[in-house]
């Protein structure tokens, strides 16, 4: 996917706004970057954005995704290799690290990298040389370095996994990026973007989610982040019906009591008490219902409700007492 447009990438919350400042600064000055998030919040495309707005953007972008090149490999697929530097090295091969010159060179899950590659990044990092494996002598290069990493590194070097000398060296700027949940006032916007995308895409008709849907996007705690509500879309652009997206939202959220609000704009305790009081009630009545074997009469009893009081309390808390898959689902 190209890159999405600013107001889609940086939105409305507070914690891209401080992203976003940062990047203008950054972008036009060959100093590296150091982005931090939670798995899904938009690193790569963050790195990309970078790239695309700095001097070098009509040179390479280079992806070197740290954990997917087998150890043994991954020397040589950085830095390249020399005729004759391992058996089956027939010819001189340029690494990502050379392909990268002139333009940005992105490290996807720094953290991965073994200690051994650390130091010699940290030569590119400190000299911009680096010496292909098998080479007598060193290569200059001139490349912008992007780091990524999900991992904590203050961690990583307490415990000796990650040089210290070398996290001093990417973080000349650090980017952390929120998590969904902390920009909860942004879904609707990425919403829109993913299904412009996806309806093309895949030649579907695209149709507005309904408010009370967005209204479960927005309390769903999105442990996958961006990522996960793309796949969301996808499947609801493909099946064309929201029911292919209710299960995940509302199997999935948040059980804790106290429900997930958004944190960045501002909230109505009447509203939210009242909206979580009818999730719980919900909740309590579904357990009921499953234990009497879907039985409203039953459960209504059991409950000391009324069936009347037991039917309309499901239809507020959005509950269809069908048995689906073994659960009841929440109503669209
Ligand atoms: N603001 C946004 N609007 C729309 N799509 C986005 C946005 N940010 C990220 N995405 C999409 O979400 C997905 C995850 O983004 P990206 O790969 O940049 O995240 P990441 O932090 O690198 O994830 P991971 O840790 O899983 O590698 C991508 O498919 C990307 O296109
Ligand atoms: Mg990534």
């Amino acid at each position: 996917m190209s890159i999405p447009p600013d107001q889609v990438i940086f939105g409305l919350s507070e914690g891209m706004s401080v992203v976003r400042q940062k990047l203008e600064k950054v972008a036009a000055a060959n100093i590296p970057v150091l982005i931090q998030g939670a798995s899904g919040t938009g690193k790569e495309i963050i790195a990309k954005l970078i790239h695309a707005r700095s001097p070098w953007e009509s040179g390479p972008f280079v992806k070197v995704n740290c954990p997917a090149i087998p150890g043994t490999l991954v020397e040589s697929e950085l830095f390249g290799y020399e005729k004759g530097a391992f058996t089956g090295a027939n010819g001189t091969k340029p690494g990502r690290v050379e392909s990268a010159q002139n333009g940005t060179l992105f490290l996807d899950e720094i953290a991965e990298l073994e200690l051994g590659l650390q130091a010699k990044l940290l030569q590119l990092l400190q000299d911009g040389q680096f010496c292909p494996v098998g080479a007598q002598e060193d290569k200059k290069v001139d490349v912008r370095v992007i780091c990524a990493t999900n991992r904590n590194l203050t961690e990583e070097i307490e415990q000796g996994t990650f040089r210290q000398d070398l996290f001093y060296r990417i973080n000349v700027v650090n980017i952390q990026l929120p998590s969904l949940r902390e920009r909860t006032a942004d879904i609707p916007g990425i919403c829109d973007f993913l299904r412009e995308v996806y309806s093309v895409k895949f030649n579907r008709p695209s149709r507005p989610l309904s408010a009370r849907k967005l209204e479960m996007m927005q309390r769903y705690h999105w442990p996958g982040n961006i990522r996960e509500l793309e796949n969301l879309i996808k499947r609801y652009v493909i099946l064309g019906t929201e029911d292919a997206i209710t299960v995940e939202l509302s199997t999935s959220t948040n059980s804790s009591l106290i429900p997930d609000i958004p944190i960045d704009g501002s909230i109505s305790l009447k509203k939210v008490t009242r909206q979580a009081m009818r999730e719980f009630e919900g909740k309590i009545i579904l357990k009921i219902l499953q234990a009497q074997n879907w039985n409203r009469k039953r459960a209504a009893s059991a409950l000391n409700i009324s069936y009347r009081a037991l039917l309309y309390k499901l239809k507020e808390a959005g509950v269809s007492a069908r048995k689906t898959n073994g659960q009841a689902q929440q109503k669209e």
